[in-house]
């Protein structure tokens, strides 16, 4: 993969996290803890060029120029259900991110995103955006999704998952060439049911215990 605005994760404890995800034994409880642990660590990477400004700060013993993140305030834009997952462990590194969400599920049939619920911070033009979405399949979820965060106006974009297709990379970078994503892994291929092989199965009912 060799747009710059496709970032794999290679960190080993991302990989590691991921494997156990993965697995069918892995329960609700374990799985939500990793899905929250993965999610920091690939936010660690998508905050790495996040700008910088010098400032004065008091040390017990002298006066320090100090660095500290400047410029644009972050959002945090969860896709109903499984994004919620996500939250907690990128909060845990930017606590003062504002929260939106998006409710949107996939139609069974078609496989196209349904919009049931939009609530956005409303100053979200001024701030950097993470959309998060623990599965990027066909991609039609998050396009839709992002495609309404910018109609709210938002300016700066970036998609965080854990795992993705092929496809679902393919339609972002289409679709959305000025967001960058940041995944945990590329799996192979989607099955005739638009699931992710070999995935983790239904992230949202792994997460909420719903099968
Ligand atoms: C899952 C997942 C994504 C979407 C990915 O949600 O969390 O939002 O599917 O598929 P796509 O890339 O083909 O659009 P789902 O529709 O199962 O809803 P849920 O999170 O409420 O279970
Ligand atoms: N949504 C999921 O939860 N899992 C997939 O594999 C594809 C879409």
């Amino acid at each position: 993969m060799d747009n710059k605005k496709v970032h794999i994760m290679q960190h080993p404890l991302i990989k590691h996290k991921i494997s156990y995800l993965r697995n069918k034994n892995t329960g609700t409880k374990i799985f939500n803890e990793l899905v929250s642990e993965i999610a920091m660590l690939i936010c660690y990477e998508a905050t790495r060029n996040l700008p910088l400004q010098t400032v004065e700060i008091e040390t017990p013993l002298a006066v320090a120029k100090a660095e500290v993140i400047s410029g644009k305030k972050m959002a945090i834009i969860p896709i109903l259900r499984a994004g919620l997952g996500m939250v907690e462990g990128v909060k845990t590194l930017v606590p003062n991110a504002k929260v939106g969400h998006i409710g949107l599920y996939r139609d069974e049939k078609t496989l196209q995103p349904v919009q049931y619920y939009c609530k956005m911070p409303p100053d979200i033009d001024r701030r950097d955006v993470f959309v998060l979405d623990p599965m990027l399949a066909t991609g039609g979820s998050a396009a839709a999704a992002i495609q309404f965060i910018k109609d709210y106006g938002a300016k700066s974009i970036k998609l965080m998952c854990i795992i993705a297709a092929p496809e679902g990379i393919k339609k972002i970078t289409e679709t959305h060439p000025d967001v960058e994503i940041f995944c945990g892994v590329v799996d192979t291929c989607l099955n005739e049911y638009g699931y992710i092989v070999p995935g983790l199965g239904d992230a949202g009912d792994r997460i909420f215990g719903t099968k």
